[in-house]
């Protein structure tokens, strides 16, 4: 099957952040920053790398420090050229966006993230799109949304980023019911947003990537209220398994829940040894705190 190119995606950022608050009182979750570089800028670079073109976020109030972060910064990049800084005027420029490549949309109130994604119904038209949770961060090798597009057009209909989670962890996630495992990818006769343990319907769970079909928004437009009042989009995606299909990815990668404290801790210690110009006084560092722990035990 050859679907239709994904150019466009969407990045839903309205949300509260409650769990990192005080910081998310004043600053979005999604500038706080892994190493030296903001949550939004790992999920901006995957998509580019997925060949995405348009991107469209989704904000709300107090989210004004995310739009100044793609603008240019003239009189900072007129003093680095003045102390040819060339290296930090090459890291600068990943952060700019060309004009028109980028739109802002306000949630006017958090009502989910289905609800969210809805508010970009008008720029996404008639087309397949992307959606990325900025708050998940995926380290790869391939990155992880070029991966499920390269599977996307294969399947077309709507897929969805999966990894496997034990059953207690189920009711923090969407889980897959599955119809047929295909290996990487995965057919789904059903979808269910945070079930109980003993109701998941199997161990795989949906993370924040996702390639949808434009019928998703039409779903949405019913406006149907599920898990905890809120619009989810995974009851809108399940509406397609009777429709276009919807499947699931197994990634290959390692995926960093940056929307919890442990989670960024995590991700914060991994990326962290993963870069070269930290990796050895980082590891030093980390060595000399495990002994000591050990030798006060
Ligand atoms: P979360 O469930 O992580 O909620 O949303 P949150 O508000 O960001 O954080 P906590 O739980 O209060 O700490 C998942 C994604 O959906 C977006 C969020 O911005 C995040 O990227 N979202 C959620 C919206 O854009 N609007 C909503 O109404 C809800």
């Amino acid at each position: 099957m050859r679907s239709k190119k994904v150019t466009k995606a969407v990045f839903p950022v309205a949300g509260l952040g409650t769990r990192f608050l005080p910081a998310t009182k004043s600053i979005p979750k999604e500038i706080m920053t892994l190493v030296d570089r903001p949550l939004i800028q790992y999920a901006i670079d995957e998509a580019r790398a997925a060949g995405i073109k348009e991107f469209i976020f989704v904000t709300s109030r107090g989210k004004s420090a995310l739009e100044d972060y793609f603008d240019t910064a003239p009189e900072l990049e007129s003093e680095l050229r003045r102390k040819n800084k060339t290296e930090l005027l090459e890291v600068l420029k990943a952060t700019n966006m060309d004009s028109g490549a980028i739109a802002y949309l306000r949630q006017n109130r958090p009502m989910g993230l289905g609800h969210a994604v809805w508010c970009a119904r008008r720029l996404i038209g008639d087309e397949p799109f992307a959606v990325l949770l900025p708050d998940d961060v995926i380290a790869a090798e391939k990155p992880c949304l070029a991966q499920m597009v390269e599977a996307y057009e294969e399947t077309g209909g709507c897929m969805v980023a999966t990894m496997e989670v034990p059953p207690a962890k189920a009711s923090a996630y969407g889980v897959l019911d599955i119809d047929e495992d295909m290996g990487s990818v995965v057919k789904a006769r059903g979808m269910v947003e945070k079930p109980k343990a003993e109701e998941a319907p199997s161990n795989l769970a949906v993370i924040g990537r996702y390639i949808l079909s434009p019928k998703v928004m039409t779903n949405l437009n019913r406006m149907k209220q599920g898990a905890g009042g809120e619009i989810q989009l995974t009851d809108a995606i399940a509406d397609e398994v009777e429709g276009e299909g919807v499947y699931g990815f197994r990634f290959r990668g390692m995926r960093y829940d940056c929307g919890s404290k442990a989670g960024f801790l995590q991700a914060t210690v991994a990326f962290g040894l993963s870069r070269p110009d930290l990796r050895d006084e980082f590891s030093a560092y980390l060595d000399e705190m495990v002994a000591q722990s050990r030798a006060a035990e």
